[in-house]
């Protein structure tokens, strides 16, 4: 296994692997010649892989309008067209553009306090919001939050599925948001149980708070359904939004109720870049594409084999602790340290990803077939072994 960093870039990540030079499909080739297979998506990100027709597409007629940026002092239809779509399919009435995912948390903190006049934001445990000064603060993730101290005060992490702790802490004059994934991703792919987001769902609205769900990694068609809060039944004040919005173009969003919508002003939020024409035009085509509805019910139907499968695995893999996930979200949880796995499943040209020290974490695109899925199951099965 080579570990290099680049000498010019900033030594932040501690790079693996081959150079890779494209992608096709589900695959990416090497410098050296050789095929992966990527159960990685880029982070959860390129839900329809490499080189899909209907991105492909969508960049060429953005393109041809000469209009890559614009800036949001004027009208342009891409970034109008796509929160009307995403308004349409959701609880929301108003969307907000930014540019990732910390920066789609940032703003949902914002929004909730002008909508709440309150300050205090609840996190869970197990829970990841990104790496800016309020996300990170509501990132249950101390040794990323140390270093960088003081972050933005008044958040708490409290015990995902301690309701006495929660009850205590989440304040009638103070808490302004609580924050949760419904299906945590980088604390090692919990789906959060439909009763837990209900309870929150009640505990919000007796304390006048604003419920914040975080779907920038199992949102848009990720567990099977456009956004997951679908599945729970439970809607949401404010969902966040990315990974997967732009296609592999930055891109995040704030989707916002009426009550929430109606308290902010002019001016109270603002980024240079956020939902310019070039990216909502190609953001638009993804979505359109993901909530087609035998899109999502392949997700679905791929996803539940993949987690018959993985349990199969499990039964027979005594390093493996439990298997968890929904739709084509799974993680396989070990007694130990996940990384040598990962790397002996990189050396036999399978990519996939950890979650937490002893979490293996497969997202692959969601255009991925079962037999591909097969091919990376069997080759996690030997290095299992
Ligand atoms: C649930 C969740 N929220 C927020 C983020 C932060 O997104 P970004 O890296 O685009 O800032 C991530 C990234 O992994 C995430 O998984």
């Amino acid at each position: 296994m080579s570990i290099s960093t680049a000498a010019a870039l900033l030594g932040v990540y501690p790079r693996v692997g081959p150079t890779f030079v494209a992608g096709d499909g589900c695959e990416l080739l090497a410098e050296d010649g050789s095929r992966y297979l990527d159960l990685t998506a880029g982070i959860a990100v390129n839900a329809l892989g490499f080189g899909h027709p209907a991105i492909r597409a969508a960049i060429e007629e953005a393109l041809a309008t000469g209009l890559i940026h614009l800036s949001n002092l004027f009208h342009s239809q891409p970034g109008e067209r796509l929160a009307e779509e995403l308004t349409a399919r959701s609880f929301a009435s108003a969307v907000f553009f930014c540019n990732s995912g910390a920066e789609a948390n940032e703003g949902a903190f914002k929004f909730a306090r002008r909508w709440t006049g309150k300050t205090d934001i609840v996190a869970f445990t197990g829970g990841f919001h990104g790496r800016l000064f309020a996300s990170l603060a509501a990132t249950d993730r101390p040794d990323f939050r140390r270093p960088f101290e003081p972050l933005l005060g008044g958040v708490h992490i409290v015990p995902l599925g301690d309701r006495a702790t929660v009850e205590r802490v989440v304040d009638r004059h103070r808490t302004a948001a609580v924050i949760i994934e419904p299906v945590q991703g980088e604390g090692g792919v919990r789906p959060v149980p439909a009763d837990w987001l209900g309870f929150l769902r009640e505990l919000c609205d007796d304390r006048g708070v604003a419920l914040i769900f975080d779907e920038v990694q199992c949102g848009l068609g990720r567990t099977g359904t456009l956004f997951a809060y679908e599945q729970s039944g439970v809607v949401p004040d404010l969902v966040t939004l990315a990974k997967p919005l732009g296609a592999g173009l930055p891109m995040g969003a704030v989707l916002l109720s009426g009550d929430v919508t109606a308290a902010v002003e002019p001016g109270d939020h603002a980024t240079t870049f956020g939902g310019g024409p070039f990216v909502a035009a190609v953001a638009h085509a993804a979505v359109r594409t993901i909530a087609e509805p035998a899109f999502l019910a392949r997700v679905r139907t791929t996803g539940e084999w993949l987690g018959e499968r993985l349990r199969l695995l499990a039964g027979t893999r005594s390093r493996v602790r439990e298997v968890r996930g929904r739709g084509l979200m799974w993680g396989i949880e070990l007694h130990e340290p996940a990384t040598p796995f990962i790397s002996a499943a990189r050396e036999r040209g399978v990519l996939v990803l950890s979650a937490g020290a002893t979490v293996i974490r497969l997202v692959p695109p969601l255009i991925i077939a079962t037999e591909q899925l097969e091919r990376g199951v069997s080759v996690l099965e030997d290095v299992l072994a």
